[in-house]
């Protein structure tokens, strides 16, 4: 009988090259990542890890697992416990990342102080920052809980015997790239001592249902550094967007395991910390101009959310060279192709004009459903027309100049109703298939030239 190498399943020889950005593996350096691209990425990682032991499982029936009753603790900031899904889940990974200053720390901070309130010890470890930085951030708060922990430490071993003593039910991370474990060979930050750190911290929290919120930095290409290791990992990802030119910042889901994704909050950042924003249709409507042309508004579902957003289009004409076209808050490509499909389908000589778009507030949409009110803006500012201060437009545009209806259509009308609009322009199968009664007055079309002449 063979004999079985007992070696090779206890240990794993690491002497190989990781690029430290996508943290993929390689026999030999190279200069430039064959995964992500990367260039001078590849650092050696020396030594060996050992495997952990693990309880061996056994296959279970489905119906034979039990469910506790699900709890969450929840944060009481509203915004935020909307985008977790109800309230933080006991024993999981959250990953807070964005830009710097866009208000990570203070949400945080702020959250723990609110849960610690309701007499449970809350921790709150920092890498960056010194004691005395944190408690004059949060005497600008207000914060002043007993049971809110302050912990100024970067080894892992440390942070985890300390976060056992006192038992918080939420620990919070800040950041995950400035703590390292003695076991792992390299530098603090590099994709090796993240996940390490993070799957660390992973198992305590999952072993004693802590709750951990690592708060993360974003590179220069607008993803969480590592992010592919780090990602996988947790359970959620929460990003900060927005630029620091306004005073909202939004709060996105990416991924969440316990709740819906692309859900968005919304926060207003003020003297005395991040202020929650409950009627953000409100806020980023409360600048329209009225009656301009290349306005219009549009009912976007963020996540399960209706928001209203202003979409701005400026068509002008291109004197020379390559028309140029800027977009913020859209994407770029679908610009285009609406554009295309405006000059193919509805006759508009667009294709040679500068144009300019914008989502007024920062608010980034990405959803097909803004597509006819992208392409409403753009011939509004193109003929010089203004649409009607009270009517929104929502429905999907196909490439044949089709507009196609869209998912919740009935979310979006009521939102539009609350706002007080009076009229709404929206696809043909929509109206068709609509279920509630609505003051809106309704036009369905089926093309983009219907919509256009119903417009202007
Ligand atoms: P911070 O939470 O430190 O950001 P991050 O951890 O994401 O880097 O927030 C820093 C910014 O927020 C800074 O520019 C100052 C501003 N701020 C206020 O305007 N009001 C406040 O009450 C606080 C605490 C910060
Ligand atoms: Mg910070």
């Amino acid at each position: 009988m063979k004999q079985r190498n007992t070696r090779s399943l206890k240990t794993k020889h690491i002497g190989q090259y990781v690029c430290e950005n996508c943290g993929s593996h390689s026999p030999k350096w190279m200069g430039r990542c064959h995964i992500c691209g990367e260039w001078d990425s590849y650092t050696k990682l020396e030594g060996e890890i050992s495997k952990r032991k693990t309880n061996p499982s056994h296959p279970v029936a489905i119906t034979q697992i039990g469910v506790n009753r699900e709890e969450r603790i929840e944060t009481t900031i509203g915004e935020l416990d909307r985008i977790l899904g109800g309230g933080l889940v006991p024993g999981s990974l959250v990953l807070l990342g964005g830009d710097p200053g866009m208000g990570k720390s203070t949400l945080a901070i702020d959250m723990l102080n609110r849960v610690a309130q309701s007499k449970r010890n809350v921790i709150y470890v920092t890498g960056e920052e010194s004691p005395e930085q944190v408690k004059m951030r949060a005497k600008r708060l207000g914060i002043d809980s007993q049971r809110l922990f302050v912990l100024a430490e970067t080894s892992l071993e440390n942070i985890i015997e300390q976060i056992d003593k006192i038992s918080p039910v939420i620990a919070v991370i800040d950041s995950i790239h400035t703590i390292y474990t003695e076991d792992f060979p390299s530098a603090p930050g590099s994709v090796g001592q993240i996940r390490e750190c993070a799957s660390r911290l992973m198992q305590y929290a999952k072993a004693h249902g802590t709750s951990m919120l690592l708060i993360g930095h974003v590179t220069k290409e607008g993803t969480i550094a590592g992010p592919k290791v780090l990602e996988h990992l947790v359970d959620t990802v929460l990003y900060f967007e927005g630029g620091k030119e306004h005073p909202y910042r939004i709060l996105r889901a990416v991924k969440n395991r316990f709740g819906s994704t692309n859900e968005i909050g919304v926060f207003e950042m003020q003297d005395s910390g991040l202020k929650e924003v409950k009627n953000p249709s409100e806020i980023f409507l409360s600048e329209r101009p009225v009656n301009a042309s290349g306005s219009v508004v549009v009912p976007s579902l963020e996540g399960t959310r209706p928001i209203l957003v202003e979409i701005q289009a400026l068509v002008s004409p291109c004197n020379f060279g390559v028309p140029r076209r800027t977009t913020i808050g859209l994407d770029y490509n679908r610009v285009s192709l609406l554009v295309a499909i405006l000059e193919k389908r509805a006759g508009l000589h667009v294709i040679g004009q500068d144009i300019f778009m914008n989502v007024a507030g920062g608010v980034k949409i990405e959803e097909p459903a803004i597509d006819l009110g992208i392409s409403m803006a753009i011939v509004s500012s193109f003929l010089n027309k203004p649409i009607d201060s009270d009517t929104v437009v929502f429905g999907e545009v196909g490439l044949v100049g089709e507009v196609r209806g869209v998912s919740q259509a009935e979310l979006r009308l009521k939102e539009a109703e609350k706002l007080g609009f009076k009229r709404c322009l929206l696809p043909r199968t929509n109206l068709e298939r609509l279920t509630v009664e609505t003051s809106l007055s309704l036009i369905g079309v089926d093309s983009i030239e219907k919509a256009i002449e119903a417009l202007f």
